[in-house]
């Protein structure tokens, strides 16, 4: 296998969940949105806005009400990640937006860890009650779908990989 910066970021980022009370900056931060709106999206519709969480209290009102993401009141910043109904396909790529939400995600994901910052996905869509306590905590209007949250900081320890790669999952032509 061959390696450089990007395929070494690829390979060692991890799910973050503990962080320290390190500032996250606004440089940082405007990294990661650009890296967001880099990933790729069906017939390029873009069907994403994202709410970048600074305040204390709004962090920890959103960390009580999302059963898997406690972990959102100890971090300096998340972005929670929305579908724009406005922007979706429609018939049979109805659904597409999930895909390119996904890609936007790992974007954001890649870009914390490269900048030295860590962070994890935490599932909102599909659950209605999540999404329904997103949208009611943040006042998020009706057109747009509360995707995932993403708490983002400065790592408390040293990431530790899983060994995924798994050659019998691969099929050779
Ligand atoms: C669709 C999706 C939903 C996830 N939901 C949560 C979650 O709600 N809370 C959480 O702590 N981690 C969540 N994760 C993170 C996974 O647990 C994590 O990616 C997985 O265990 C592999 O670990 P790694 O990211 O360190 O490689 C989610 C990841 C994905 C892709």
């Amino acid at each position: 296998m061959q390696s450089n910066e990007i395929i070494k970021c690829i390979l060692s980022r991890t799910s973050v969940r503990r962080f320290t009370q390190a500032p996250v900056s606004p440089v940082q931060i405007d990294t990661i949105l650009h890296a967001a709106m880099s990933a790729p999206t069906g017939v390029n519709r873009q069907p994403w806005e994202y709410y970048v969480i600074q305040n204390k209290e709004i962090l920890k009102k959103l960390a009580a009400a999302l059963p898997y993401a406690k972990m959102v009141a100890n971090a300096p910043v998340a972005i929670l990640v929305c579908g724009d109904t406005s922007r979706f396909l429609d018939g049979e790529d109805s659904t597409l937006w999930v895909q390119d939400l996904s890609a936007s995600s790992e974007n954001i994901l890649l870009a914390a860890h490269a900048l030295g910052l860590g962070g994890v996905w935490t599932c909102i869509y599909p659950h209605a009650d999540r999404m329904e306590a997103a949208r009611e905590i943040l006042s998020i209007p009706n057109s747009l779908v509360p995707f995932n949250l993403i708490p983002i900081g400065q790592p408390m320890t040293e990431g530790n990989p899983m060994k995924k790669y798994t050659s019998a999952k691969i099929h050779t032509i």
